[in-house]
C-alpha cells in the first residue's frame, strides 16, 4: 500500500510539462501479455462497475476478486520468462501492480457480504493502482 500512496502523491509531479514518467524496457513478448491483460482489466473494470450500478454487489465482488484481485495474480506465470512481464519490472513498479491486487480483494471482501454501502466506500480501490502505475511507468 506504501508503494501506491506514493506514486499517488506524486502525481501532480508527474502530470505537469513533459512526459517524465520512467520508460521502463520490457521484451517485446513480455510487452504483448501485459497490454492483453491490460485490455482485460479495462472490460473487468467496467463490468465491476456495471455490476454494482445494477445493484448486484455480490456478483461485482466475485467478478472483482476473480479478474482483479488476489486470485487473479500469476497468470503468467506458465509462460517463458521473456513473455512474463513481472519478472522485468523495477521493484517499485511490480509492488504498485502487487497493491493494486491486494486493494482489489479489499472491496471484493466487503462487496461479497452484498453491503452496497461498504462497497461503494472501497470502489476507489479498484482503480487507485491504475492510475499509480501510469502516471508513474512507460513502456515506450
Ligand atoms: C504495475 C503497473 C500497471 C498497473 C497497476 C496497471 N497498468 Fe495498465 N499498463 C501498464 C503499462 C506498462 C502499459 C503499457 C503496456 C505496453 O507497453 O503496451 C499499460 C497499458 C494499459 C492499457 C493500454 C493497452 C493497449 O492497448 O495499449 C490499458 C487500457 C490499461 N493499461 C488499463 C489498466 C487498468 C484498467 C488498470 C487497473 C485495473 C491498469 N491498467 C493497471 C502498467 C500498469
Amino acid at each position: 500500500m506504501k508503494t501506491l500512496l506514493l506514486a499517488l502523491l506524486l502525481l501532480p509531479i508527474a502530470a505537469i510539462g513533459d512526459d517524465s514518467r520512467q520508460l521502463v524496457k520490457l521484451p517485446p513478448a513480455a510487452q504483448e501479455s501485459l497490454r492483453q491483460e491490460m485490455l482485460d482489466n479495462l472490460v473487468a473494470v467496467n463490468e465491476v462497475l456495471t455490476l454494482m450500478a445494477e445493484g448486484k454487489v455480490k456478483e461485482a465482488g466475485e467478478a472483482a476478486e476473480t479478474k482483479l484481485g488476489m486470485a487473479a495474480m500469476g497468470k503468467h506465470r506458465g509462460k517463458p520468462v521473456d513473455a512474463r512481464p513481472g519478472p522485468h519490472m523495477p521493484p517499485a513498479m511490480h509492488g504498485i501492480g502487487m497493491d493494486g491486487h491486494r486493494a482489489v480483494s479489499e472491496f471484493a471482501a466487503v462487496a461479497k457480504t452484498g453491503d452496497r454501502d461498504k462497497a461503494l466506500a472501497l470502489l476507489p480501490n479498484l482503480t487507485s493502482a491504475c492510475v499509480g502505475c501510469h502516471f508513474s511507468y512507460r513502456t515506450r
